[in-house]
C-alpha cells in the first residue's frame, strides 16, 4: 500500500478539518463520507470527488476504504470503530475515544484483534512546546517531576449547546472535563505518568440547559508520588486559556493555550525553548471553539506512517483511554463524594 484511503464519518464541525487534514498530506486521501444527514455528507463529498455514504455498512463494504476517520458525536464512537475494524479498515478517532471504560476496552480489543491501526486524536500531543517539555523531562534538566496542573479556562455560549448531542450524557458523555479539558488533562498525564487517585467536585453551574458539568476541579496523586490538579470550565466569560504548568525540583515549564509561556531551568537557558518562548500568542484570549489543523497534521502524518509501516500510532488506543480513565474516575468521585483509587 503507498497511499491510504480514507473514508470520514460525520461530516460536522470536526469531519470537515479532518477532511482537509487527509487530503493535504502526503500518502493519504479522502475516498468517501458519511453521515446521517445526506446533505452533509453529500457536500463534504462534493469538495473531494469521491463516493458519500448515509449507512455505515454500505461504507465500509466499499473497496476504495482503508481507513476511517471516526469524526462522529462522543457517544458513537464505539459501535463505527469496532464495525470498521470487523471490516478490516483502519481507525483514526476523535477524543474521547468513547465515553465509557468498557466500549473503549472493546474497541481497543477489536483492533487488535483484526490487527488493524487504532489511532485517537490527541493532537496537542504534537504541539511543539510539548515536544520540548518531553525532552526537557529526558534530559534531565526538569529534574524530579513535583506536581503538575491543567486547567482548560474556556467559555460555551447557549448557541454551541444548542447542537443537541453537547452537555448530554448519552452522547457527550460529560461536559466541561470529557469535551474540552481532555486535550490538557491528557497532555498532564503523558507528562506525569500514571493517576494513583482522585478527588474531585463537579457542577453544573453557568448552563442550566446541560445535563453535564460546566465546572469540574480535582486533586490527583501520581504513582510516582508527585501531585496534580486539574480544572476544566466552560463558564468563564468571554474563554481565557487552557494551561499545563509542571514543576520539577530543577524547572519549571508552562505552555498556554498551545504555546510555550514560561521555562526555567537551573541549568540555564536552553536555545530552542529560548527560541520556542511566546507569551504573547500563550496570553490571547480564547474566545472561539475553531481550532487550527497544524497539530492535527502531524497527527495524520504519524497514523497514516503507521499504517503503511504496520507500526503502533503514538497515541494508540492503550494510550486514548488514559484520559478517560481519570475522567470517569473524576465523576465518580464528585457522585460519591470519596477519594476514588484507580
Ligand atoms: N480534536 C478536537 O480538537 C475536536 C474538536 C471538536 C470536536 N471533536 C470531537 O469530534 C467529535 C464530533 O464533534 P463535532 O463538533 O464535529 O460534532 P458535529 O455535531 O459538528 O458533527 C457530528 C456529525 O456526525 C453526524 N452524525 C450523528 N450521528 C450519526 C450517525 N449515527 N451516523 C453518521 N453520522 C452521524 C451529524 O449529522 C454531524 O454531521 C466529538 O467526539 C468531539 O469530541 C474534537
Amino acid at each position: 500500500m503507498e497511499c491510504v484511503r480514507f473514508a470520514v464519518a460525520g461530516c460536522g464541525f470536526i469531519g470537515a478539518l479532518h477532511a482537509r487534514v487527509i487530503q493535504s498530506i502526503a500518502g493519504a486521501k479522502v475516498t468517501a463520507t458519511l453521515d446521517v444527514e445526506a446533505g452533509k455528507a453529500e457536500k463534504l463529498a462534493n469538495v473531494y470527488g469521491c463516493a458519500w455514504y448515509t449507512d455505515a455498512e454500505d461504507m465500509l463494504a466499499d473497496p476504495n476504504v482503508d481507513a476511517v476517520a471516526v469524526c462522529l458525536p462522543s457517544g458513537l464512537h464505539q459501535e463505527l470503530t469496532i464495525q470498521a475494524a470487523k471490516a478490516g479498515k483502519h481507525v483514526i478517532c476523535e477524543k474521547p475515544m468513547d465515553i465509557h471504560l468498557d466500549s473503549a476496552r472493546a474497541m481497543i480489543v477489536a483492533c487488535r484483534e483484526s490487527q488493524v491501526r487504532l489511532g485517537i486524536i490527541m493532537q496537542h500531543r504534537f504541539d511543539e512546546p510539548v515536544q520540548l517539555l518531553k525532552k526537557a523531562i529526558r534530559e534531565g534538566w526538569m529534574g524530579r517531576l513535583l506536581w503538575g496542573a491543567s486547567r482548560t479556562i474556556w467559555y460555551r455560549d447557549d448557541a454551541y449547546y444548542s447542537n443537541p448531542w453537547r452537555g448530554t450524557w448519552k452522547y457527550d458523555g460529560g461536559g466541561a472535563l470529557m469535551n474540552q479539558s481532555i486535550h490538557y488533562i491528557d497532555l498532564l498525564l503523558s507528562i506525569m505518568g500514571d493517576v494513583k487517585s482522585v478527588s474531585a467536585k463537579c457542577r453544573t453551574l453557568g448552563h442550566p440547559q446541560i445535563e453535564t458539568e460546566d465546572v469540574g476541579l480535582a486533586d490527583l496523586e501520581f504513582k510516582n508520588g508527585a501531585l496534580g490538579t486539574i480544572e476544566g470550565t466552560t463558564v468563564s466569560y468571554p474563554g481565557l486559556y487552557a494551561e499545563l504548568a509542571v514543576f520539577g525540583e530543577k524547572g519549571t515549564v508552562i505552555i498556554r493555550n498551545d504555546h510555550l509561556a514560561f521555562y526555567r531551568f537551573q541549568d540555564g537557558e536552553k536555545p530552542e525553548f529560548e527560541a520556542a518562548l511566546n507569551p504573547e500568542a500563550a496570553n490571547q484570549l480564547n474566545l472561539s471553539p475553531e481550532i487550527e489543523d497544524t497539530s492535527h497534521r502531524r497527527q495524520y502524518e504519524d497514523f497514516v506512517r503507521a499504517v503503511l509501516t504496520g507500526t503502533d500510532p503514538t497515541v494508540t488506543g492503550e494510550e486514548g483511554i488514559k484520559s478517560l480513565e481519570v475522567i470517569r474516575a473524576i465523576y465518580q468521585s464528585s457522585d460519591e463524594k470519596r477519594e476514588i483509587y484507580l
